[in-house]
């Protein structure tokens, strides 16, 4: 740092897209073409010779969105030219493995792994996408999303972990643990990053970036604890504001966020980066800030360290400085804890990628195996009348299987870009693998999920009624490459029933009198009641990644058992929005008009082939001090005739307090596996952290009085048992 100059320091601070210009010359030594989407970002602000000379002069920390190992080491040697040689972070989108990067392993996105209910699955995505960035050059992912998701109509539902602050936060601490490592970031590992802080998933009017707002108590207890988990407990290096405002303050310009709460009260030791030009948007969208100078003072005074993308930012900030209006330990601050993340992961040793070395630690048998059970466990049983799941595969000799995700790489989801076909496993090919025998038709409409051409649909009808079982592979497309795009990143909807005309593929394939088997791949909640009404069998196949195929092949015919569970409501409709589990009691104390109240399939619930009974839940003390503690036990049976997995759940309920409480809150959870007529006994502790809220007087407190202990396979109530703990 004493070496640095003021300009240096704060170019430390300054994140670039890759320069296309760069891979360009780089394409021609033979890297990879299928990259795309990059060069609309590089051109629309910096040409990309500026930024390459950028680099080279040492004005550049870090970059983004550098699709292959040339290029990585290509910016590596431009920075080497530059007066300290200081090495670039590089940062990429690996959202769900690294896949911006072709030949990548893509493992479900973040809504449908978060239907595994499974931390150490999560994890483990986590540690083998650090493998596969650091192979390929990278080491930063922009992620985890730790948003809590209240409106589906949000584009980026898919890219969260759904509704509930304790899956959420268990699930983001897991994700962080495994592309950090245990305890902070190690060597061979890669920064995380917990986005957006914070309340995107609560968009007023449901399109990304509008504005939130929030009482102090939803704050607290809901929107902030993945956060505090993810300083606290995950040791997150570094911290990305969200697009929005809260309350009136963007969050971008937010000093309550970024300093008071974030660095004062949580201890956060990292630094954060701004997201995509939001510094500027504090004037273009904002309306908060008059000059683009007045915003990047604000953002750096309320605890932005980095700027990610954009002219300017330096040489307005080194003015700041020397005017004294930024002091100069505002900008060592941010400047140490950027160079300590490239000390950290060793980068001043060896900024560059030896591609022989390391080519053969991506998309290996390993992850690819971790790919498979993740997407196993991620996949939903949404109904199943007349057990008419699973099918046996050689009952069928005619099968037909239709629709625009039955044989497509939307099954990978938003933040994949077109990976090698061999690499992916769709529906369709997941189905003919397992039905060897069977006659396979299909009609596919893979190229377009909004255009369906009604011919092929009538066509498509036509063959149903030769079918013996027809398979509708219908929902979302989530690729940021295809101009078809139902959901991902600003890609919000106004209402949540299948895009285009799959509707009427579906019915007109359900009319042909032969059974019907529903499908969805979709990163959002889907609205279909029609369905729920009339066909048999429903499964959420979401977007479960490279093996998603294999995986609901598999659960359709029976070689897996599914064990998924919904980390999110799916509302009869969009007009039910926000409909969440955790509401509090007046929520509905009155009904809808001409319609139902209660959603279409409710926040942990999901099917098994096996059914599981729970026995009433016990206390060892069912009176306990409010500063004490005790353990809720029962004991769960498989009923049925096939081994399976089960996700219980704990609920609790602070029956009369000082500000209302939800009617119920997920307190602890966790995957039992079962043989046929096995009982297991579950014991989860309950303290007051399980027990506390946030008080009218800004702390969390234990309030004296009964408490409802519900234990059950969903939030449901016909799903819970329950029994009463009284806190004196
Ligand atoms: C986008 C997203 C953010 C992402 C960044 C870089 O605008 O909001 O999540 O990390 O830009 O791609």
């Amino acid at each position: 740092m004493d070496q640095m100059t003021l300009e240096e320091k704060v170019a430390q601070m300054c994140q670039y897209v890759a320069p296309n210009h760069i891979r360009d010359n780089v394409s021609k030594k033979g890297a990879d073409k299928s990259m795309s989407g990059i060069d609309a970002i590089a051109s629309d602000v910096l040409s990309s010779n500026d930024i390459a000379r950028k680099i080279a002069a040492g004005e550049v920390g870090s970059c983004l969105h550098a699709f292959t190992v040339d290029e990585v080491n290509v910016l590596q040697s431009l920075a080497q030219r530059s007066r300290l040689k200081i090495p670039l972070l590089i940062g990429v989108d690996a959202i769900h493995g690294n896949g911006l990067h072709s030949g990548a392993t893509i493992y479900p996105t973040a809504i449908s792994i978060a239907s595994s209910f499974n931390p150490e699955l999560v994890k483990k995505s986590g540690r083998e996408t650090a493998v596969e960035m650091r192979a390929s050059g990278m080491h930063w992912a922009f992620n985890p999303n730790i948003e809590i998701t209240r409106d589906p109509r949000w584009g980026r539902t898919g890219e969260s972990f759904g509704e509930d602050p304790l899956l959420v936060t268990r699930l983001g601490v897991a994700l962080i643990k495994g592309l950090q490592g245990d305890n902070g970031v190690e060597k061979d590992k890669v920064l995380a990053c917990a986005k957006h802080m914070l309340g995107g998933g609560i968009p007023t009017g449901g399109i990304n970036a509008a504005p939130a707002e929030m009482s102090e108590y939803s704050l607290r207890e809901l929107y902030l604890p993945p956060f505090e988990a993810a300083v606290k407990e995950a040791k997150v290096f570094t911290v990305m504001p969200a697009h929005n405002e809260v309350n009136g303050i963007p969050c971008h310009a937010n000093s309550y966020l970024l300093q008071t709460i974030l660095r004062d009260e949580y201890g956060f030791d990292g630094f954060t980066i701004s997201d995509w030009m939001d510094i500027e948007r504090l004037v273009s969208m904002h309306r908060f800030a008059a000059t683009e100078d007045e915003a990047f003072y604000l953002s750096v005074q309320a605890g932005v360290d980095m700027h990610m993308h954009g002219p300017n930012f330096l040489e307005s900030i080194v003015k700041a400085v020397k005017e004294g209006r930024i002091s100069e330990e505002r900008i060592n601050k941010a400047a140490r804890k950027i160079l300590e993340a490239k000390f950290l992961l060793g980068l001043f040793e060896n900024p560059f990628v030896d591609v022989k070395k390391e080519g053969n630690k991506i998309f290996t048998p390993e992850h690819q195996q971790t790919a498979l059970e993740a997407a196993r466990q991620s996949i939903v049983l949404l109904k199943n009348e007349n057990n008419i799941l699973p099918l046996n595969s050689k009952s069928y000799k005619k099968i037909f299987i239709t629709g625009p995700n039955a044989n497509s790489q939307t099954i990978l989801g938003d933040w994949a870009f077109l990976q090698p076909e061999e690499n992916v496993v769709t529906v369709y090919k997941g189905i003919k693998d397992i039905c060897k025998e069977a006659q396979i038709d299909s009609i596919c409409f893979s190229t377009n999920i909004t255009k369906m051409d009604p011919l092929l649909i009538d066509q498509a009808a036509e063959k149903a009624k030769e079918a013996d079982l027809n398979i509708v592979v219908v929902g979302d497309n989530g690729l940021r490459y295809r101009s078809d795009r139902t959901n991902g990143e600003n890609t919000d909807r106004d209402n949540l029933e299948l895009p285009g005309r799959q509707q009427e593929l579906l019915e007109k394939v359900y009319t042909s009198g032969k059974p019907t088997i529903l499908i969805l791949l979709s990163g959002r909640p889907l609205s279909l009641p029609w369905a729920d009404q009339n066909i048999p069998a429903i499964v959420e196949g979401w977007e479960s990644g490279s093996k998603g195929g294999q995986a609901i092949a598999e659960i359709l015919f029976g070689e897996v058992n599914p064990s998924g569970k919904l980390p999110i409501t799916f509302p009869q409709n969009v007009g039910q929005v926000q409909t969440f589990y955790n509401h509090k009691a007046s929520q509905y104390s009155r009904r809808f008009a001409l319609a139902k109240t209660g959603p279409l399939y409710s926040f942990g619930y999901g099917l098994s082939y096996t059914t599981y009974s729970y026995s009433e839940p016990v206390l060892a003390q069912n009176t306990i001090r409010k500063d004490g503690k005790t353990t809720v036990s029962f004991d769960v049976t498989n009923t049925g005739q096939r081994e399976g997995t089960e996700i219980v759940q704990l609920y609790i309920q602070d029956e009369y307090a000082s500000v209302t409480r939800p009617v119920k809150e997920l307190k602890n959870f966790d995957r039992i596996t079962l043989k046929p007529g096995e009982t297991k006994k579950v014991s989860f502790d309950i303290t007051p952290k399980e027990l506390q809220f946030f008080g009218t007087e800004g702390k969390w407190i234990v309030e004296p009085g009964t408490f409802k202990i519900m234990v059950g396979g969903s939030s449901r109530d016909q799903d819970l048992k329950s029994t009463i703990l009284t806190v004196n």
